[in-house]
């Protein structure tokens, strides 16, 4: 299929905002790999036939990063952070769940994201310049939301201590192809923990990837899967809304994250990758994500050449 002009558009306007990193993802570039393995505890066999959440085991990889695009940016100037996880399907396939420690996004549409990089002139220390930023919440008040929680947001201790949204809405298909609107949650088994400002000055570059290793060889650094029940006013195509934080909230499984991987360019996450029993919602940016991720991809290999 072809890829979206618009989402070309985006990833040029990644580039010129943050800088230009040849070989590197063009956002959350620097991370870390992980081989992990899953295990579903059958709690959602009744509301989708996806094989890796019927009981039992599937193996599995876990990308954590910073989100910025610049991987020369501090591990605290990006207090966002990623958790990309691939299961490894019987059938040869993948499916993936990509999330970040943030439970909503400030884009409403592709066409709204893509407006706003071209707005903004720069990052400096992690944060648009104040006046743009202002400008931006008055013409996109959806946007808002997301900026309230960012501002206010800690780096978390380690990248086992945060929990990780899917932001996006998903549907599950069960034998009948009944659909549940859900959206996913890691939860780590270490707890929620944040680091204090005072904290901050004394990180080292690279901290969070020599902290997660300490805690996978000590096998503290896992995650349950949680699915949270979408009713029916929930929205299903807005990640820019969170949905009212006392919906049902189910454990489905565990992620035992198990040892180091190899650090390959290769491997792509693309959010829309979804086994059987499991359907993208209409979420704009989420379909987009796909040809931004794609294009990324393909750029980064392309400069390993
Ligand atoms: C307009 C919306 C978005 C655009 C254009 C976008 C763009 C990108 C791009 C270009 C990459 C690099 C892909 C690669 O080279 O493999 C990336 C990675 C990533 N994005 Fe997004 N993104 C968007 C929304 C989101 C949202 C809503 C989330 C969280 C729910 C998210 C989480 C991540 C994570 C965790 C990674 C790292 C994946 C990995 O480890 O390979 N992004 N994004």
């Amino acid at each position: 299929m072809e890829k979206s002009e618009l989402a070309e558009v985006a990833v040029n306007r990644i580039e010129r905002v943050f800088g230009e990193y040849p070989l590197y993802r063009r956002a959350h570039a620097r991370g870390v790999i992980y081989k992990a393995k899953f295990t579903a505890n059958g709690n959602a066999e009744g509301l989708t036939i996806a094989p890796h959440l019927q009981k039992g085991e599937t193996e599995a990889f876990v990308r954590f990063s910073h989100s910025s695009p610049n991987p020369e940016w501090t591990d605290v100037m990006s207090p966002v952070k990623g958790m990309a996880v691939q299961f490894k399907l019987p059938n040869g396939k993948v499916t993936n769940i990509v999330g970040v420690n943030a439970p909503i996004f400030f884009a409403r549409t592709p066409a709204a994201f893509t407006e706003m990089l071209g707005v903004v002139n720069s990052f400096k220390d992690g944060k648009p310049p104040l006046r743009e930023l202002a400008e931006l919440l008055i013409r996109y008040p959806e946007s808002r939301a997301a900026v309230k929680i960012l501002k206010k947001m800690h780096a978390p201790v380690s990248f086992a201590t945060g929990i990780y949204h899917s932001m996006h809405a998903f549907y599950f298909l069960d034998q009948e192809g009944k659909r549940t609107p859900i959206k996913y949650e890691w939860i780590p088994d270490a707890g929620i923990e944040t680091l204090d400002a005072k904290d901050l000055a004394e990180i080292p570059a690279g901290y969070y990837e020599q902290e997660i290793e300490k805690r996978v060889k000590a096998g503290t650094a896992n995650f349950q899967l949680a699915i949270v029940l979408g009713k029916a006013d929930d929205p299903t195509d807005d990640p820019t809304v969170e949905w009212p934080r006392e919906r049902q909230r189910i454990i489905v499984g565990r992620l035992k994250i198990e040892e180091l991987a190899e650090q390959t360019d290769g491997m792509k996450f693309d959010p829309t990758e979804m086994s059987d029993g499991i359907l993208c919602s209409e979420d704009p940016i989420l379909h987009f994500r796909k040809d931004a991720y794609s294009i990324s991809h393909e750029r980064r290999i392309a400069e390993k050449k």
